[in-house]
C-alpha cells in the first residue's frame, strides 16, 4: 500500500502515504518550524493522529485523487504526454493505461479533452487480498451512499492478471453483493443492476495479491465521440486513430492524406484536432450521476472548451477511397460533425492518386485480409503501393497501420520505424516510411 513519499511543487506540499513514511514526516516537521500543508490520504489516518500529537504544526487533508486512464495498447506513452498537458500529477504508464493523480475535477477535464484514453477510472480502494471474502470486506467498508443515490443502477466488471482466484464471475458477484448489501444497510434500498447502460459502472482489478476498485467516471467509452453516424469496412476506433496521428507527429497545418479513408475516422480526428474541438463535447459521462457532481464547474469547462474552437474552414486534410459506399459514409460522418468544409474528399483508387501538396503526411490503414484470396490480392497490392509512394510522394512521410506482417517486406520500401499497436485484440504495427527522392528503394531484401 505504501508508495513512499511524493513531493509536490517546490516540496511545499508533501504527500505521505503509509506507515513507512512516518519517519520522513517526523524529519520534515523537525526541520520546518513554519506551518506546512501536509496532504494525508489512504492509510494515513494513523499518521494524522500521530502528527496531531505535537510533532507536526498543522495537518490539512487535501483531496488528491488517484485515477487510471485505460487506452489502446501501444498508446500509453502518448497518453502520458496528453495527461501532462492536462495538468495530471504523478503519472505512470503501465500496460493498457496510465495511472495519474489530481484533484477530483481533473477527471472532468480528462474525460472532456482526452483524445487517446478509453475510460477514466477513479480509484476508490486498493487492498491486499487472498480470498473472495477479503475482496467482499474491502468493498463493503466503502461509503457507497456518499458517492451515489441507491436509485442509480450499477454494473460490475472485473479484470485480472495472475489472480489465484478460481472464478472471476464469482468475484464479480461478491463485489456486486458487497455494494448492494452495504447500500441496503445504509439506505434501506438495493440498487438495481443494469448490464447495458448502468448509471454507475464499477470496475475491479486483481493482481496476484492486490485488489483495486474503481468507479468508472466515463460510462460509454471515450472513443464513442457521438460523431460517427455511418461506418465502412473495419473502421478504426476514434482514440486509436487520434493516437496514430500523434505517433506520426502530425500537427494541424501539415498536409494530411488518408488515401484509403473508409468511413473517415482518421480524417474526423484530424479535423477535430485542427479546430481544437474537445472530443467529449457532444456526449454525457458517468461522473454526472455521482452525488459530488458539480454542474456549475462542468458547464464552465464546456463553455471554455466551446470558446476555444476555431472557425470551420478548409484545412489541408485530404481523404480518398475507391469505394463509393464508404466514401458516402465518410461524407455523412463529416456532415454530422459539421466538418464537411474542413476536409476534402474524393473517390479514387490509391494507385492512381497524386500528392495534394509538396510535402505532408500520409496516415492510413490499408485493407487487411485473412482469407487466401484476399491475402494473394494484398501481396500484389503492396508492391504497387510502394511504387506509388515512391513516385508520387517524395518529400512525404507515410504511416501505415496494418496487422499484416508481410507488408514491410512486400512494399519494397525501407521502413524507418515500426510501432506495435493493438486495434482491439488485433496486434498491428504502425510502419513509418520516409519518402526521400531517389533514396527510398529497397532492393528486395528483408527488413
Ligand atoms: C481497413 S479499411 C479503412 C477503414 C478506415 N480507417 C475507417 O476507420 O473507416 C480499408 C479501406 O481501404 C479501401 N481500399 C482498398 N483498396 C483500395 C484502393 N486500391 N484504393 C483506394 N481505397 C482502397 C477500402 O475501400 C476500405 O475502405
Amino acid at each position: 500500500m505504501c508508495a513512499g513519499c511524493h513531493y509536490g511543487a517546490g516540496a511545499r506540499i508533501a504527500t505521505y502515504v503509509g506507515a513507512q513514511c512516518r519517519e520522513v514526516a517526523r524529519e520534515r516537521n523537525r526541520r520546518h518550524t513554519r506551518r506546512r500543508r501536509i496532504m494525508l490520504r489512504d492509510c494515513c489516518d494513523e499518521l494524522d493522529q500521530e502528527l496531531q500529537c505535537g510533532i507536526v504544526v498543522s495537518a490539512t487533508l487535501v483531496n488528491m485523487e488517484k485515477f487510471f486512464a485505460t487506452c489502446p495498447r501501444g498508446l500509453e506513452l502518448a497518453l502520458v504526454d496528453e495527461l501532462r498537458l492536462l495538468n495530471a500529477q504523478d503519472i505512470h504508464a503501465v500496460g493498457g493505461g496510465v495511472r495519474f493523480a489530481g484533484e477530483f475535477f481533473l477527471c472532468y477535464r480528462v474525460n472532456l479533452a482526452s483524445r487517446l484514453a478509453s475510460r477514466i477510472l477513479w480509484q476508490v480502494a486498493a487492498d491486499p487480498y487472498r480470498t473472495e471474502d477479503d475482496v467482499f470486506r474491502s468493498v463493503y467498508r466503502l461509503p457507497w451512499t456518499k458517492w451515489f443515490d441507491p436509485r442509480c443502477t450499477i454494473r460490475v466488471d472485473v479484470s485480472a492478471t495472475k489472480s489465484p482466484l478460481a472464478s472471476l464471475n464469482f468475484v464479480t458477484l461478491k463485489i456486486k453483493d458487497a455494494v448492494c448489501d452495504k447500500i441496503r444497510r445504509l439506505s434501506g434500498r438495493r440498487p438495481d443492476v443494469d448490464t447495458r447502460a448502468p448509471d454507475v459502472p464499477i470496475q475491479g482489478h486483481l493482481t496476484d495479491r492486490d485488489f483495486t476498485l474503481y468507479l468508472d467516471t466515463t460510462g460509454e467509452p471515450l472513443f464513442k465521440r457521438g460523431q460517427r453516424v455511418a461506418t465502412g469496412e473495419a473502421p478504426l476506433r476514434e482514440n486509436l486513430a487520434a493516437g496514430i496521428l500523434r505517433l506520426a507527429g502530425w500537427a494541424p497545418g501539415v498536409p494530411l492524406l488518408d488515401p484509403m479513408c473508409g468511413s473517415g475516422t482518421i480524417l474526423l480526428e484530424a479535423a477535430n484536432m485542427a479546430l481544437d474541438i474537445a472530443p467529449g463535447l457532444g456526449r454525457g459521462f458517468a461522473f454526472e450521476k455521482l452525488k459530488n457532481f458539480d454542474a456549475r464547474h462542468w458547464r464552465e469547462l464546456l463553455r471554455q472548451a466551446t470558446a476555444r474552437q476555431k472557425p470551420k474552414k478548409p484545412a489541408a486534410i485530404y481523404g480518398s477511397d475507391r469505394s463509393a459506399d464508404v466514401l458516402k459514409a465518410a461524407r455523412e460522418n463529416l456532415l454530422a460533425a459539421g466538418l464537411e468544409k474542413v476536409v476534402s474528399l474524393k473517390r479514387a483508387d490509391v494507385l492512381e492518386i497524386t500528392a495534394p501538396a509538396k510535402q505532408g503526411i500520409i496516415v492510413t490503414n490499408p485493407p487487411y485480409g485473412v482469407r487466401l484470396g484476399e491475402q494473394q490480392a494484398l501481396a500484389e497490392f503492396y508492391p504497387k503501393l510502394g511504387d506509388l509512394l515512391k513516385k508520387q510522394f517524395s518529400g512525404w512521410r507515410a504511416y501505415l497501420l496494418s496487422a499484416d506482417m508481410r507488408l514491410p517486406k512486400l512494399i519494397h520500401l525501407a521502413v524507418s520505424k515500426r510501432i506495435p499497436l493493438y486495434n482491439g485484440a488485433l496486434e498491428c504495427r504502425l510502419f513509418e516510411y520516409k519518402m526521400v527522392e531517389g533514396g527510398m528503394r529497397k532492393k528486395d531484401r528483408l527488413v
